[in-house]
């Protein structure tokens, strides 16, 4: 590619930590003005590059050179001075202080001390929110608003120093459909104005519908750049794993038994209205279901987080009331819980995989009142075996595994307590391709072995693939209910836009 037309040149860049060879010797072209997207399994190197990038970190080896020049970035501060900003996948967002300080975080922009200029950016900041379109309070504080708001907020920021380079990492593996819509507008109009982008993401719909090249890392190595449309889409899936996949999705298990484990009788349920749901022993019962449409309040009833206001929960058809999670976990009930946000729900990020993987079950690994490590660890260690998790996740903390292997741990902890009963809440979320045909694998190995999974996805593929049986909400009610090849993916995104509730409406009205 032409020297002058590139925004950034990554000459033979290195990274290693300790042992761990984060990058190696990447190099590629940045074309300067087009958006680009970096695409790679967990644990690829993506981030570390765009801390690299970012001034964040400094290279081992190699060098780097923004708009031609070669430069050696000591600090944030200084490849911000470049024009370089960064939406960071771990977020940067301090919960404690408003939104509007958020903003002027890590420093205001330069010249900003005193009221008046407080006053001056906060004019500014409103101004900026509102040509985004992003419609918040800036007083409220952070820790009150969701993942997917401190994500807008993350990368609302980034734009905000006008950016001549903007890295986003990850961005929208937080955010539902209609925010990933409204970051694809601010891609769009950042690029009208000549700002460089990289993308990176682990879903080729973005992809191809916001970037113009491609480049792909596996194992800290520079596979492949071009432009986006040179691709096919299984050719990227297999430059990413570094394998032909066959098939991504496991052939469905056949083993479904007439046995109902879970069932729900006429339950109401915060915004989840005259439920009836049977979960059967070998089976994968899908929910789908558009954001927000009670599908989080079914799982919960479930699990003993919410109570329902009418109707019976029953447990191998015997009524049962789930007062709280301790109710779910118990060994004869046997009911584990994987939920959408395993940074704060699912996981103690500042615990190692062992802790967490053993914290429904300690008591199974208590003697005399005390801790048996050795059996915890043994116990834990094969259980990570089974799910392909790496030895170290026992002893490190579940702050420094890449999200696939966070959501491993989550899953380790229900098979350590011998769950028989797995509620999946948009488990692939953020996760690799590779990581999500391991999770695949999994759920088809459990259900194979006499489990029974409750399963929703924000990725109908997913939900159309896996289940057995697939139930359609909508407005709070089960819409529809697909079975064996009745499941298509136009089926369950008819039902799931309420397009088949039009007719009994019409009659009713
Ligand atoms: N601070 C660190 N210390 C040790 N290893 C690290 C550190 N940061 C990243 N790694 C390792 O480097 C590799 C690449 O990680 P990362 O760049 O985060 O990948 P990606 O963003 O593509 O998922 C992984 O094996 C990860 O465990
Ligand atoms: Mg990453």
């Amino acid at each position: 590619m032409d020297h002058e037309a590139c925004a950034l040149r990554l000459n033979g860049l290195s990274m290693r930590f300790g042992p761990v060879i984060a990058v190696s010797d990447v190099t590629l072209d940045v074309r300067q003005g087009h958006v680009h997207a970096l695409l790679g399994e967990n644990g690829a190197g993506k981030s570390t590059t765009v801390k690299l990038l970012s001034g964040l970190i400094t290279p081992t080896n190699g060098s780097i050179e923004v708009f031609g020049k070669p430069v050696v970035l000591r600090s944030p501060l200084h490849a911000q001075s470049l024009g370089i900003q960064t939406a960071f996948q771990e977020m940067t967002m301090l919960p404690d202080l408003s939104v509007m300080d958020n903003m002027l975080l890590p420093h205001a922009p330069s010249g900003a001390t005193g009221m008046l200029s407080r006053r001056k950016l906060r004019r500014q900041i409103e101004q900026h929110m509102d040509e985004l379109e992003f419609d918040i309070s800036l007083d409220v504080l952070v820790r009150e608003l969701n993942l997917a708001v401190q994500q807008k907020i993350e990368i609302a920021r980034a734009a905000f120093r006008k950016p001549r380079i903007l890295l986003l990492d990850e961005p929208t593996s937080t955010l539902s459909s209609s925010d990933v819509e409204w970051l694809g507008r601010i891609i769009a109009r950042l690029k009208s104005c000549g700002v460089t982008i990289i993308f990176i993401s682990h879903r080729m719909k973005e992809v191809n519908e916001f970037c113009d090249d491609l480049s792909i890392l596996r194992n800290g190595k520079h596979i492949a750049t071009r432009p986006v449309h040179e691709y096919t889409h299984n050719e990227v899936v297999e430059l990413i794993v570094g394998r032909s996949i066959s098939q991504v999705f496991p052939q469905k298990t056949v083993d479904q038994t007439s046995d109902v484990v879970l069932a729900m009788e006429n339950v109401s349920s915060g915004s989840a209205c005259n439920i009836d749901l049977q979960l059967h022993r070998g089976e994968i019962l899908g929910i789908a279901a558009l954001q927000g449409m009670g599908q989080l309040d079914v799982f919960e009833t479930c699990f003993g987080l919410r109570q329902p206001q009418q109707g019976r929960l029953l447990l191998d058809g015997k009524e049962i009331t789930l007062l709280s999670p301790e109710d779910a976990i118990r060994t004869n009930v046997g009911i584990g819980f994987v939920p959408e946000d395993r940074k704060t729900e699912g996981l103690l990020l500042n615990q190692s995989g062992l802790k967490n993987a053993s914290l429904p079950v300690l008591r199974n690994f208590t003697r005399w009142g005390a801790i048996d490590g050795q059996n915890e660890a043994n116990s834990a260690a094969a259980v990570f075996k089974r799910i392909n998790l790496h030895e170290r996740a026992i002893w490190m903390d579940a702050s420094s595994f890449s999200g696939g292997n966070q959501q491993k741990i989550v899953i380790a902890k229900w098979l350590l307590a011998r769950s028989r009963i797995l509620l999946l809440f948009d488990p692939t979320r953020g996760i690799d391709v590779g990581t999500k045909h391991e999770l695949y694998e999994l759920m088809a190995d459990f259900v194979r072995h006499g489990g029974a999974i409750l399963f929703y996805s924000t990725e109908i593929p997913e939900v159309v693939n896996m289940s057995h049986r697939v139930h359609v909400m909508y407005k709070g009610r089960v819409r529809a209910t697909l079975d064996g090849s009745a499941i298509s993916e136009t089926r369950v995104m008819e039902s799931a836009m309420g397009q088949s509730e039009v007719l009994p409406e019409a009659v009713n009205g």
